[in-house]
């Protein structure tokens, strides 16, 4: 009945996840409300580094993107979990630091590296700096040579898959604003720079296709892409490729038509690709590492809203709004998202109606949905909206000065707060009259 197995329908005909009634969740904590089951991410973390014991042995690491959720909480939970981090920027670097999470486990990305974030990442000892480019691949060696410290790196390339096109086909791949693109030889010419520089270790090379992606070719077609530039530079330059970072883009089921890879198939079906092409190419077998982000947290969460106005419009359609909106969840605004919508306070009636969710900010485009299917609704009902564990929160904002919502991690059936509810003094504190 559900797109994830944390939720469910109790006695009461009220919507549960990890077991805890999430109209109980709404009253103790208020609404909007993030409530993320901490037990159903373990487990999908689980499935990740267990599947990539199976296919790789101890050669790789499942590295979590924190991009799709980035919380103190949360790091602690991957950092249990024996994972890795991939940080893109040093807020989510410092979250990290403070969480305690090792910084060894750190693999640093992003397009355009501040010398502040890259000072930072340096002192702290991350792991692993994921260059972008040849600008900042000299900055940072500029940065080691006066901290008299070498750098560990991958860099960041356009294997040439477009992975949103639905045959895998390969065009478009230069225009990206992300790395640097095998076909014109500008990602040999940033590792030949780097193989001069004093401060530079080479460690790898890192690609990401997208996101939400729903089919095997195009992963294996990247994986069999790198592994044959690892020959290339291997042959060109004679330098050894230590590590190969297949990057996140694992789709997960928002909708009940979504039909998300389970992760040991795509696992199994890369590995196959990356062990072939390596025995091919002579190359011995890198150290893989992969990075799920969305597919770690997204069906963990929901976000609980209370119905305010509804609003009928004969002929026209019927408005529902909520006390949040785009503020908290700007997807449907931005990538016309889809979600599933329950009536947490009544998950037993049928839905009957159609109703446009629309949010509290003065923009007519704060919608979290168009002509969702519900029970007929009334103020006061606790509307929940699945699968938000993931780029919900993250990518919140304090649009028309509202403050963000408290999130809530439940684990063996019990609640508590890992991120407070904003407070309008949150909101201010960074005004100066
Ligand atoms: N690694 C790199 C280098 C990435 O750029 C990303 C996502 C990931 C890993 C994780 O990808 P995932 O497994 O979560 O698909 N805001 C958009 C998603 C942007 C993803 C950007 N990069 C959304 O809400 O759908």
């Amino acid at each position: 009945m559900f797109t994830s197995n944390c939720l469910s329908t109790n006695e009461k005909n009220h919507l549960t996840i990890g077991g805890v009634d999430a109209t109980g969740l709404a009253a103790e904590y208020g609404t909007p409300l993030y409530v993320l089951d901490e037990d159903h991410i373990r487990q999908n973390c689980r499935l990740y580094t267990k599947s990539m014991e199976q296919f790789y042995g101890n050669n790789g690491m499942i590295l979590y993107a924190s991009k799709a959720l980035c919380t103190m909480a949360l790091c602690k939970i991957i950092k249990e979990e024996n994972m890795g981090l991939d940080v893109v920027s040093g807020g989510e670097l410092y979250t990290a630091y403070k969480a305690d999470f090792p910084m060894e486990r750190i693999y640093f990305h992003g397009n355009n590296k501040t010398d502040e974030e890259l000072t930072l990442a340096l002192s702290l000892g991350v792991g692993r700096i994921v260059v972008d480019n040849s600008y900042e691949l000299a900055r940072l060696n500029t940065l080691c040579e006066k901290e008299n410290k070498k750098a560990s790196v991958l860099f960041r390339i356009k294997p040439g898959i477009d992975a949103h096109t639905h045959d895998a086909i390969m065009t478009g791949q230069i225009d990206s604003k992300f790395g640097v693109a095998i076909e014109n030889g500008e990602a040999m010419t940033l590792i030949r720079e780097a193989s001069l520089m004093k401060h530079i270790d080479i460690v790898g090379v890192h690609c990401h296709i997208g996101s939400q992606i729903f089919e095997l070719s195009p992963f294996e077609k990247a994986a069999e892409v790198m592994i044959n530039f690892i020959g290339d530079v291997q042959d060109e330059l004679g330098i050894t490729i230590r590590e190969l970072n297949l990057g996140g883009g694992f789709g997960v089921r928002y909708i009940e038509e979504d039909d998300p890879i389970a992760c040991d198939k795509y696992m199994e079906a890369v590995s196959k690709v990356v062990k072939e092409t390596a025995e091919k190419r002579s190359v011995s077998l890198p150290r893989i590492l992969m990075e799920p982000g969305r597919s770690i947290v997204a069906s963990a969460g929901i976000t609980l809203y209370t119905v305010g106005a509804v609003k009928n419009i004969p002929g026209v359609r019927n408005y529902l709004a909520v006390d949040g909106g785009m503020a908290d969840n700007p997807r449907f605004l931005l990538y016309d998202a889809e979600y599933d919508f329950v009536l947490a306070n009544r998950t037993n009636e049928a839905k009957t109606q159609r109703y446009t969710v629309a949010g509290k900010c003065c923009e007519s485009g704060d919608l979290l949905g168009r002509d969702i299917p519900l029970p007929p609704a009334k103020s006061g009902d606790i509307l929940a909206v699945l699968t938000t564990g993931a780029y919900n929160y993250s990518m919140s904002s304090n649009y028309n000065r509202i403050p963000r919502p408290a999130m809530v991690m439940l684990s063996g059936g019990k609640s508590r707060i890992v991120v407070n509810r904003e407070t309008y003094e949150d909101v201010i504190k960074n005004d100066v009259l």
